[in-house]
């Protein structure tokens, strides 16, 4: 039943078809220009145990996959969590990495429906348009290269967009926030707003800042758990930031997370 309603909600109605096909080009290949996964591709990178290295045609990684289960219940993180500030000089892994993103917008039930951008995730969207980009600001992981890198959930790996340390450039976008600086990773997010307004028209604004609460609480649960910290920021130059990404002029930068291990 959930899954009839499921298809109901987001692929039968045959007026919203030219809605999906809006997010894609004449190939198939994602607005954002990252690139076309194959579902052979995704099967190799979900079930990827180690980081994978892949050059050409751009630098990216395929993580290592996530883990489902932990040791810390989601009532231990709810209570624990608090907003981080203070982070050690210290590296995190690449599984961390992992993790951290695939609690931010990973697959949870693949589909190879192609609107779908890989299937249904770890947080809820309206229309499952999924209208958020996520990054890695990277500067200290383990066997992972310096720069910002876009997540892409189908296939779990993330593509590098930018090929050096932006840490401190952000930092001073967001009006000195040390915490940027020092921590050694962040997540990043920005908006694609039309994929949400091509259906919904303006309330496709007020879904895509839903989402993006949902996905961020994700990351606060899912670093609580790993034993590391992280604050939601949302203050900073808009223009400076996107410069610094090279974001494309459709996504709307929304929230910087730095990541890491933290001093009480
Ligand atoms: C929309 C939003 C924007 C925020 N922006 C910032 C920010 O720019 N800098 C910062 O240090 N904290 C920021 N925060 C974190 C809040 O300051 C923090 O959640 C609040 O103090 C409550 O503390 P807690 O998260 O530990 O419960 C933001 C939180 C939200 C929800």
């Amino acid at each position: 039943m959930k899954t009839i309603a499921r298809f109901v909600f987001c692929l039968s109605v045959p007026i919203f078809a030219a809605a999906f096909s809006a997010c894609l080009d004449g190939n198939g290949a994602y607005e954002n220009g990252v690139g076309v996964e194959t579902a052979a591709g995704f099967v190799h990178a979900i079930n990827a145990s180690v980081l994978n290295r892949i050059d050409e045609p751009r630098h990216a990684y395929i993580l290592p996959a996530p883990k489902t289960d932990g040791t810390v219940s989601v009532e231990a993180a709810l209570a624990n969590r608090r907003s981080q500030r203070n982070f050690q000089n210290r590296a995190i892994s690449a599984q961390q990495l992992s993790q951290i993103l695939w609690a931010a917008y990973g697959i949870t039930l693949p589909d190879p429906r192609p609107q779908l951008r890989g299937g249904f995730r770890t947080t809820p969207s309206a229309g499952a348009l999924f209208p958020l980009e996520v990054f890695a600001i990277v500067g200290n992981v383990e066997g992972i290269e310096p720069g910002v890198y876009r997540y892409v959930p189908e296939g779990h790996k993330i593509v590098r967009i930018v090929d050096r340390d932006v840490r401190n450039e952000l930092m001073a976008a967001a009006l000195g926030q040390r915490m940027i600086g020092a921590a050694p990773a962040s997540v990043f997010y920005s908006a694609v707003f039309g994929r949400a307004t091509a259906r919904y028209g303006q309330r496709g604004i007020r879904y895509t800042y839903m989402e993006l609460g949902h996905s961020a609480q994700n990351v606060y649960l899912q670093a609580q758990a790993l034993g590391l910290g992280t604050v939601a920021i949302g203050a900073f130059m808009d223009g400076r930031v996107s410069q610094i990404l090279g974001l494309p002029a459709n996504e709307t930068p929304l929230y910087i997370m730095p990541i890491g291990y933290y001093y009480d």
